[in-house]
């Protein structure tokens, strides 16, 4: 049954864990497999997504052993035993809805110098653009084809690849990684510079397999003539070893409960174990500045490079803000819980140089503004963002946010913050990332 209905709800008030990170989980098996040895993987994300990336590592050849003895909560532990930098088999990958193995993993495959690989997913992966890696691969050297040149299914076939200089337009974090991964298997060294940082979890995975990654700022006066630009460098290895990743909680998962405290009335709650990269939690400078309670309790970085601690967040008067377009790329999962804490903000709150939200795994400008629109909330679309006038409230309604896992928890957390209560429809989709959503919110007593 994908249909539930949300709220009005009492006070938030409690201690939870969000499950393992996304991003961390897909990386983490991914340099795996491109290892000899064996990795070592606690809490490795149990989910639709990430279940895809273990499939896919399977087929090109690596061994993935769940330890039954492993107590990672919404998680496994495995070992995983790789094939070597240029050891992938070839085959057809299916990767379900996960865009982030979609773009990353052809950067390792597109080097291999042998070999063929087709990497197709569902109907909505089939419209997640893709010339964004084939475009800088085929300028290394890649043979990359894609459907209308754009869109998957894309199809590979290992080539020898040239160092290359790359400038992003667009800050992603997909992107940036992928071109990485080829990298190291180019004849020479090779740069990516993007726009405005983007997550860095896989240069700091990287460095914790011992391979040498190289960033700097490219200017020196941050805040002065826009973002700092970033480049990161990297050059040709023969091999990789990565001893073990600890993957930290997921903070876009622990996101929707910051929101939730920040708007239900007397809540407050505690959330543990949770990933705290400086280029993950662009989402709390913002709530900072509209006035919520939220503090850090850091707790230093485990194994795979991420630093961790413990998120307290209570509910307090709110004022609107403008989301500035640097900010965007790390916040980009989020900046629906913007929209949605907006509402109960006072004041207008502003996104912008957010356009790439309408290539998520749906167009979350539309379903943001139509979800949070039919709730009554006073939102509007603009090119590349929207606009909330904050009411302070929400009335309620129903949300349809089929195949979109972060709307469909949106909504939820929409449906305890309003007066009448939210209907989800496409509940389900929450599977993708956060399949314990449910049973976590009903664990929290008011
Ligand atoms: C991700 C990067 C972001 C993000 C996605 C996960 C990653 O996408 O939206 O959920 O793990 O690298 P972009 O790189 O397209 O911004």
């Amino acid at each position: 049954m994908s249909d539930r209905r949300f709220g009005p709800g009492p006070a938030l008030r409690g201690t939870l864990r969000p499950p393992p990170d996304k991003s961390i989980s897909h990386r983490a098996a991914i340099l795996a497999a491109m290892g000899e040895g064996t990795t070592r993987i606690h809490g490795y994300l149990d989910a639709a997504d990430t279940a895809a990336t273990l499939a896919a590592i399977e087929a090109v050849g690596a061994r993935v052993e769940p330890d039954p003895a492993g107590e990672a909560r919404d998680g496994f532990d495995l070992t995983i035993e790789g094939v070597g930098m240029r050891g992938a088999a070839s085959a057809s990958i299916d990767v379900g809805n996960a865009g982030t193995l979609l773009r990353i993993l052809p950067g390792w495959l597109a080097g291999q110098g042998r070999g063929e690989w087709t990497l197709d997913g569902d109907e909505s992966i089939r419209r997640r653009p893709v010339d964004r890696i084939a475009r800088p691969l085929t300028a290394m050297g890649a043979t990359v084809e894609c459907r209308d040149g754009r869109v998957p299914p894309l199809h590979l076939a290992g080539a020898s690849l040239r160092g290359t200089a790359h400038r992003l337009e667009i800050a992603s974090a997909q992107v940036k990684s992928c071109l990485l991964l080829a990298a190291l298997l180019a004849a020479g060294p090779s740069t990516v510079t993007e726009p405005a940082p983007s997550r860095d979890h896989t240069e700091r995975m990287l460095r914790a397999a011992r391979v040498p990654v190289t960033s700097r700022e490219l200017r020196t006066v941050p805040g002065v003539g826009g973002p700092p630009a970033r480049e990161i460098g990297v050059g040709p290895i023969e091999r990789l070893e990565l001893e073990a990743v600890d993957v930290p909680g997921d903070f876009s998962s622990a996101a929707f409960f910051v929101a939730a405290a920040a708007i239900v009335p007397g809540s407050e709650l505690r959330i543990e174990a949770v990933g705290l990269n400086p280029t993950r939690i662009g989402l709390l400078g913002i709530l900072n500045r509209m006035g919520a309670a939220v503090t850090i309790e850091q707790e230093g970085v485990g194994p795979g490079g991420e630093p961790r601690g413990t998120l307290v967040a209570r509910h307090a008067p709110l004022e609107g803000t403008r989301v500035h377009p640097e900010e965007v790329a790390v916040t980009i999962d989020e900046l629906p819980l913007v929209a949605l804490v907006g509402c109960f903000a006072d004041g207008e709150t502003v996104v912008e140089g957010a356009g790439e939200l309408r290539r998520k795994e749906s167009d979350r400008i539309a379903g943001v503004v139509e979800g949070l629109g039919a709730l009554g909330a006073e939102i509007a679309a603009t090119d590349d963002g929207f606009v909330v006038a904050g009411s302070g409230a929400l009335r309620g309604g129903p949300i349809d946010a089929r195949g979109d896992h972060r709307l469909a928890m949106l909504g939820a957390i929409a449906g305890l913050a309003s007066s009448e209560g939210v209907e989800v429809s496409g509940f389900d989709a929450v599977g993708v990332s956060y399949p314990g959503f449910e049973a976590d919110l009903g664990g929290l007593s008011s």
